[in-house]
């Protein structure tokens, strides 16, 4: 059921029906999903807007799915998206990139894409923390790189929220999709932690997002993930059959809404500064907004090891 829904969604000739897809910004979805109430705790971080405002939803045929609607301000999303393609893909980190050997070595992608278009599509992933590794699946105390302190903070102030307050940000995958990108079913079950939940984060273009069972032959749901969208695959959604059949253009470019920078937003300590007037200064947000016109961007946070365990012990 899983693979003939991707199949029925990717294709081209002839389009499928989007009736069916989650639109958490369309009315007709509410027998489908259980709105939350409203947190009254009402705190807020760098580039998100205060957690009273949130709009977060259950889905009924997916438990332990949670979906947020955009919590991010304009200004947020553009520090996260600049994040993404300025400072995640740099050494230590690893990227698809580091097999083939194309950027000089004094040079980072971002410099190194810079007119070269060719370049700028190449860039497909990016981890960091433990890295991933997608030959073996498996972790390892050998290969791993810090773990970012604002991505850190921030995933932390995700999990309290929602009350997983033992969740501790370990490893982290950066997606990076084109028009013309998939990302077939799979579960991630690599972590020895499988209770921890895991955080990820959309920006740019709308992926069609399936989520299905822990078996391939349970119908997915499908739904609309757009920039800024949060999702918590948590308890029995944790280890469920999941991909992303297409890509569609955004409707709606919200880090460039026109409402005004919040000039008095708290800027915590552990937000990258350099990076934070590129977003602000139009002429150096250009290239970041060039290339997010054309693609989307998809951070996952894990949690790779169990409770009191220090290291992975593989
Ligand atoms: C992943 C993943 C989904 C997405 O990287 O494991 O499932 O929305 N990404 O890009
Ligand atoms: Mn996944």
């Amino acid at each position: 059921m899983f693979k003939q829904d991707f199949k029925y969604y990717k294709s081209k000739k002839p389009p499928p029906s989007y009736e069916n897809v989650l639109d958490f910004d369309s009315e007709n979805i509410l027998h489908k999903v259980i709105k939350r109430e409203r947190i009254t705790t009402n705190s807020s971080l760098f580039g998100l807007i205060p957690t009273e405002e949130w709009e977060i939803y259950d889905i009924k045929e997916n438990p332990g799915l949670v979906f947020i609607k955009n919590p991010f301000t304009r200004l947020g999303q553009r520090y996260w998206i600049t994040r993404c393609l300025k400072s995640y893909p740099e050494t230590p980190n690893k990227t698809n990139l580091d097999i083939h050997d194309l950027i000089p070595h004094n040079e980072t992608w971002w410099e190194s894409s810079k007119g070269d278009n060719e370049m700028l599509k190449k860039l497909r992933w990016a981890t960091f923390g433990y890295h991933h590794n997608w030959d073996t699946k498996i972790y390892s105390e050998n290969s791993k790189s810090i773990f970012p302190k604002d991505l850190y903070f921030f995933t932390k102030h995700f999990a309290e929220t929602l009350s997983f307050n033992l969740f501790n940000p370990e490893a982290a995958i950066v997606n990076y999709y084109h028009l013309d990108s998939t990302l077939s079913g799979h579960t991630d079950h690599s972590e020895n932690n499988l209770e921890a939940p895991l955080f990820s984060f959309s920006f740019g273009q709308t992926a069609l997002f399936l989520i299905g069972g822990e078996s391939i032959d349970v119908k997915p749901t499908a739904l609309y993930l757009k920039s800024g969208d949060v999702i918590i695959m948590s308890k029995k959604s944790r280890l469920c059959y999941h991909g992303v059949p297409k890509i569609l253009n955004c409707v709606n470019k919200s880090w460039n809404l026109n409402e005004n920078f919040d000039k008095d937003e708290l800027i915590e300590d552990f937000i990258d500064k350099n990076v934070l007037n590129l977003c602000c200064d139009n002429d150096k947000w250009e290239r970041f907004n060039n290339y997010i016109n054309n693609s989307r961007i998809n951070i996952n946070i894990r949690q790779v090891l169990r409770k009191g365990e220090i290291k992975v012990n593989k």
